[in-house]
This record gives C-alpha cells, sequence and structure tokens, in this order.
C-alpha cells in the first residue's frame, strides 16, 4: 500500500513552498499527497503566484475540504507518514498549538501528534511578538517541529527556485523522503590554515 503525506497550505507568504512540496511529491513512487488548502492560502495563491486553486488541487492524490472535519485524516486509525504545513500562519500555529480542532488542517495536525507522527510547520511570521514564540513552544512541546522557511546562502542560490527548493527538500528530509532537490553540504573540511585565515580577516574587517 502506497504511503500518505498530508500536505497543509495555510494563508501565510510563501505559498510557493507548498505548491514546490506538491509537485515534487508527484515524482515519488509509493507516496500519495493528501492536500488541505486554507481559504486564506488561495488568497495567498492569487497573490503571490500564478497557479490556480484547481492547479494545485489537481498537483495532489486528494484533495480535502478544510470544513470537512469528518474526513479520513481527521482519525488517527486513518494511516498517514504524518503532515507537512507548509506555509503554516500564525493563525493555523495558534490552532494546533492550542488544539483548537474546528478546521480540518488543525484537526488533522493534532490527530497527527496525538498518534506520535511527524508534524513539520513552516510557520513563517516575521518579526514575531512573545505570543509567537510561546505558541512555536507550546506546538513543540506537542511533538511538532517549527521550520521557519528561513533561507539557506551555504549552496549559493541564484534563483528564488534554488531558495525554495532547498527548503522544500530539507522539510521533507524531515520525513525521510529525498526528492534530490537539496543541496547537500560537501563532506570536505576546509583545511584548517584557510580556515583560521578566514578568521583572521573577519577579525580585521570588524575593526572600526
Ligand atoms: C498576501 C497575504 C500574506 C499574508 N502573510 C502572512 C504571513 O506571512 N504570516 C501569517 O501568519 N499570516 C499572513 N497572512 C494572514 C493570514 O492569511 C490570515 O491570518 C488568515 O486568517 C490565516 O488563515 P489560515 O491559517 O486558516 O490559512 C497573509 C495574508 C495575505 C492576504
Amino acid at each position: 500500500m502506497a504511503e500518505r503525506l498530508i500536505v497543509a497550505l495555510s494563508g501565510a507568504s510563501g505559498v510557493i513552498y507548498g505548491v514546490r512540496v506538491l509537485q515534487v511529491l508527484q515524482q515519488i513512487d509509493g507516496l500519495e499527497s493528501h492536500l488541505i488548502l486554507t481559504p486564506s492560502a488561495i488568497r495567498t495563491l492569487v497573490e503571490e503566484t500564478d497557479f490556480t486553486a484547481d492547479d494545485v488541487r489537481g498537483m495532489a492524490d486528494r484533495v480535502y475540504s478544510h470544513a470537512d472535519i469528518g474526513a479520513s485524516i481527521s482519525s488517527g486509525s486513518f494511516k498517514t507518514k504524518g503532515m507537512l504545513v507548509a506555509p503554516c500562519s500564525a493563525k493555523t500555529l495558534s490552532g494546533i498549538a492550542n488544539s483548537y480542532d474546528n478546521e480540518l488542517v488543525v484537526r488533522a495536525a493534532d490527530v497527527c501528534l496525538k498518534e506520535r507522527r511527524r508534524v513539520v510547520l513552516l510557520f513563517r511570521e516575521t518579526p514575531l511578538h512573545a505570543g509567537h514564540i510561546d505558541m512555536m513552544e507550546r506546538a513543540t512541546r506537542n511533538g511538532a517541529i517549527l521550520m521557519p522557511p528561513v533561507p539557506a546562502f551555504y549552496h549559493r542560490p541564484a534563483t528564488i527556485d534554488d531558495i525554495v527548493n532547498q527548503t522544500v527538500g530539507r522539510a521533507l528530509d524531515l520525513f525521510d523522503i529525498d526528492p534530490r532537490i537539496v543541496k547537500r553540504w560537501k563532506d570536505e573540511t576546509v583545511p584548517d590554515q584557510e580556515a583560521a585565515m578566514g578568521a583572521r580577516e573577519l577579525k580585521a574587517a570588524a575593526k572600526p
């Protein structure tokens, strides 16, 4: 039987992360994507991309209404690998942190957490107030992995696609899914002498 990953797109900026997740999962054999799109994600999709909601729905194996709290994924008896929320808004994070399960995204995440399945939240808001940090802590204590989509630069991204792919690939790493889009850090270490020289140059540059 194929494995299943629940993918939720909520209304934070960076809806392209969720779209890319669905695109790369289409290339993985033996894995089904189970999609929930919130109404606000559809709004950000319009603002931030040229995709329609139907385009995105067409990328998934199964699609659920976010209002359908009786869907299969709202029960722990329906087995999944877990859930990736990409991007995750402050509102959805708040729901998950507090088990406020009145919408399917939050209910499905809460179910995954109680079943001790992996839940990864690409929480996107900035700057943060103490309430956001509290919610991140609470969700983490409940078992979620908070992974704000902060870009990496060590792989020398040249395009937005490079940045998006690296974050999406690292998020899927957390589910042991490897669509081969991550540029992995090379094994060779920088020779000691060069590293020391780099540190000296940094110190010199920092002097007023
Ligand atoms: C263009 C746009 C960008 C937004 N960006 C963010 C964001 O980065 N983070 C966030 O928490 N909310 C953001 N919002 C607000 C959320 O969409 C809003 O709080 C919504 O109620 C979230 O609902 P949901 O979590 O059910 O998708 C944005 C809204 C719009 C229209």
